[in-house]
């Protein structure tokens, strides 16, 4: 673990990039902003004038990457340029953590990591939900057989994000549908708590017209007999919660993803009998700060345990085929492109 304050650039100047910037901001101890990069200088000088006064504006991608100051990347862009920038920022030295969905195909990933080994530097999926202490606390939970053998797991994650075929939730050159969207974070949970690849999937979707799914249903078989399924929308707006189901009790968990303190909660049953109930605690930080922190704790070690270069490989291959049973395929999918340089 390092001690050292970490200098951070952030790509794109979105949604997402808004928020990590507060994170950093929050841990001035650990971590610092020094850069931002974006498409157009004014977006970059805008973000850096409301988010982060202290950081340099790039006006373009490549220029953060240039920025010699600048340790690790915080990849904030949409999907379909997660593998290009994560590839680039490997090369050009730079440790890298990039939002969910890691890249659009498992194909994809593996350049990423290629490049990552290459260049001995670090890489992470960024799952907000797996770097709160409520994850290693429900795995305990597991580990200390309190529900028993796990037999069942379920989990659902739906919104309605509204009908705009252009945005990146329902365009496909830009990655979208609910499965790249929120279904990610359902596999990742199921696939993290079984602590296993499914032997097999398969995948039900509602697609938009623009070619993606706008929901799907999908079951997971994992080894030892464990069974698991997910919904996902980014059109009907859902309750988002979780289960699981073992030989002698279930717990039942809100707000799985988001893990909002006073509002998540976890509640064990024995039978139809509650056992207890276990809250998250606020202790200031927010998931964003817990997630950088959990990239420079790590750095050094090239990946973290919250989601491994395994792990995401995992999530990708699984995601493809989930993806596929679905019915959606990318425009240029199975004219397999290298990164380029
Ligand atoms: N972890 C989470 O909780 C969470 C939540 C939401 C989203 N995400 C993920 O974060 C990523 C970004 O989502 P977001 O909600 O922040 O999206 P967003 O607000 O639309 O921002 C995406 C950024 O990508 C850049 N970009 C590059 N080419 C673009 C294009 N052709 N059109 C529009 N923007 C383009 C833009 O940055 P510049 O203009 O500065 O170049 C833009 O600000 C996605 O991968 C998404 O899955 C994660």
């Amino acid at each position: 673990m390092t001690t050292e304050i970490v200098r951070w650039g952030i790509l794109g100047t979105g949604n997402i990039a808004r928020k990590f910037a507060s994170g950093l901001l929050a841990l001035p101890e650990r971590c610092r902003l020094v850069a931002v990069g974006s498409r157009t200088r004014a977006a970059a000088e805008g973000f850096v004038r409301a988010h982060a006064p202290a950081a340099r504006a790039h006006p373009s991608y490549q220029a953060l990457l240039d920025d010699p100051e600048v340790e690790v990347v915080y990849i904030s862009l949409l999907n379909h340029l997660h593998a290009e920038w994560a590839v680039r920022a490997a090369r050009a030295g730079k440790h890298v953590l990039c939002e969910k969905p890691a890249t659009m195909t498992a194909h994809e990933l593996e350049q990423v990591l290629a490049a990552a080994r290459a260049a001995q530097v670090f890489f992470m999926e960024g799952f907000l939900y797996r770097c709160h202490p409520r994850w290693a606390q429900l795995q305990a939970l597991l580990a200390a057989g309190e529900i028993g053998e796990l037999r069942l797991l379920h989990a659902s994650f739906c919104f309605d994000g509204g009908h705009q075929p252009a945005g990146r939730l329902l365009d496909r050159a830009q990655g979208g549908g609910a499965l790249m969207d929120v279904g990610c974070y359902a596999l990742s949970w199921l696939r993290g708590l079984a602590g296993a690849e499914p032997l097999a999937t398969s995948c039900q979707a509602r697609l938009a017209a623009t070619g993606v799914d706008e929901s799907a249903c999908g079951t997971l078989l994992f080894p030892g007999g464990v069974i698991a399924s997910f919904t996902t929308s980014v059109r009907w707006p859902a309750p988002t919660s979780a289960s699981i189901i073992g030989s002698s009790g279930r717990i039942e968990v809100s707000e799985p993803f988001r893990c909002t303190p006073g509002v998540a909660a976890m509640a064990l049953y024995r039978g139809d009998a509650l056992v207890r109930t276990m809250t998250v605690e606020d202790d200031g930080l927010t998931r964003y700060a817990r997630e950088a922190l959990e990239v420079v704790d790590h750095l050094h070690q090239l990946q973290s345990p919250a989601m491994s270069w395994d792990d995401s490989l995992g999530q990708a291959r699984t995601l493809d085929a989930l993806r596929h049973q679905a019915g959606v395929w990318w425009l240029d999918e199975g004219r397999e492109r290298a990164i380029p340089r």
